[in-house]
């Protein structure tokens, strides 16, 4: 089943150039918009949403950071992004008008099954984002959406990831059509751009060996920090947890504007500090955080957009992404640190695919 694989992990970062065709296929109609057929909650209802509480864990919580990002800028809708394990147990405020959002993989995470139960009792509608849409969490709630991944067997959440990013955005887009805040030619627009990704993350792939490369070099750092801002802080978060989990090299990701408040205080010579810095509304501010770490001599890996000069001159190593809108760059920075994760484990010696001390689904809490 792994095909010319290794590893299901490295399978699934490779599925993703064709999940992404699947979905985009599946989201969008001829006519230009967006539909998710197995939804079974009404524009009614959706138009009567006030307030977006979502809860998650893990991966599936880096997910929900983005997912806010979205749903407030496209649906102008204000949104609270909170760890299941925290949620279930802070009686949280959430009344009629407010839309309580799962996001799961599995559809059986204990803690954010819990949470939607709580927010039932709460009168609360729900509705869930799932992968396994027979699922405990599908069934529990008011009506799922289908990631639509394909099922996902390597422990660590790759493709799953984005196939949540991917259909919050189009959840973010329908939503801004029923609140008729984006027009159908601001939509069109970024459809065109969304139909161009899966062709952006295949010519990410083709270039993994360059990420082999870092992997090889910093086999023996014993930790990493990851830096991102605004759309890249969750995936500064996400490659932090994907590195630590496979590969066992403690890792921590921190916003960009935070590094100043505490964790500059760790950098030397001996700590790789991976810099997601994509030509972004906040590039600028990126690129006085890589300043900041080369001046006190912490290698850079730096992750920025094809044909910027500025942050490869700065950078140790770089790796770039071919260029789009602020809102599309989450989904293509992951990759190359799925596939740092990926790499570091196996020049380690480390199973990617069954990593120590962690189950594919945490049913209990
Ligand atoms: C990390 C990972 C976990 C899951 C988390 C939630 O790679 O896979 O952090 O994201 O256990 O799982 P789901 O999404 O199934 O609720």
């Amino acid at each position: 089943e792994k095909g010319p694989y290794d590893h299901f992990m490295l399978k699934e970062i490779f599925e993703q150039p064709d999940v992404f065709r699947r979905i985009i296929e599946a989201r969008m109609d001829e006519k230009g918009k967006v539909r998710f057929p197995e939804m079974e909650m009404s524009n009614d209802v959706l138009g009567r949403v006030g307030r977006i509480l979502i809860t998650s864990a893990g991966t599936s919580w880096h997910a929900g950071l983005v997912g806010k990002l979205y749903f407030e800028k496209f649906a102008r809708i204000a949104t609270d992004v909170d760890l299941s394990s925290e949620f279930r147990y802070r009686n949280p405020i959430a009344e009629g008008d407010t839309m309580v959002i799962g996001i799961s993989q599995s559809g059986e995470t204990a803690d954010t099954l819990a949470g939607i139960l709580e927010a039932k009792s709460k009168f609360c509608r729900v509705l869930s984002f799932v992968n396994r849409v027979d699922s405990t969490i599908a069934r529990d709630s008011d009506a799922f959406i289908n990631l639509m991944a394909g099922p996902e067997i390597g422990v660590a959440s790759t493709k799953a990831y984005t196939a949540q990013l991917l259909n919050m955005l189009f959840f973010s887009l329908y939503m801004s059509g029923i609140r008729w805040i984006t027009q159908k030619e601001e939509r069109e627009a970024i459809f065109e751009e969304i139909r161009k990704l899966p062709v952006k993350i295949e010519s990410i792939l083709a270039r993994a060996e360059e990420i082999r490369h870092w992997a090889r070099e910093y086999i023996g750092a014993r930790d990493f920090i990851f830096l991102g801002r605004y759309y890249n802080h969750p995936t500064a978060l996400e490659g932090a947890l994907k590195l630590k989990e496979i590969s066992y090299i403690h890792a921590s990701g921190y916003a960009g504007g935070e590094f100043k408040h505490g964790p500059i205080a760790l950098i030397d010579e001996n700590i790789p500090v991976v810099c997601i810095a994509p030509k972004t509304e906040v590039y600028d501010k990126m690129v006085s955080n890589i300043q900041e770490v080369k001046a006190r001599k912490g290698k850079i890996l730096a992750i920025c957009t094809e044909g910027d000069t500025m942050v490869p001159d700065l950078a140790d190593h770089y790796f770039h992404i071919p260029a789009a809108p602020d809102f599309l760059t989450p989904l293509l920075t992951v990759i190359p640190l799925q596939l740092l994760a990926y790499y570091a484990a196996i020049e380690r010696g480390c199973e990617p695919d069954q990593p120590r001390n962690l189950a594919k689904s945490v049913t209990v809490e």
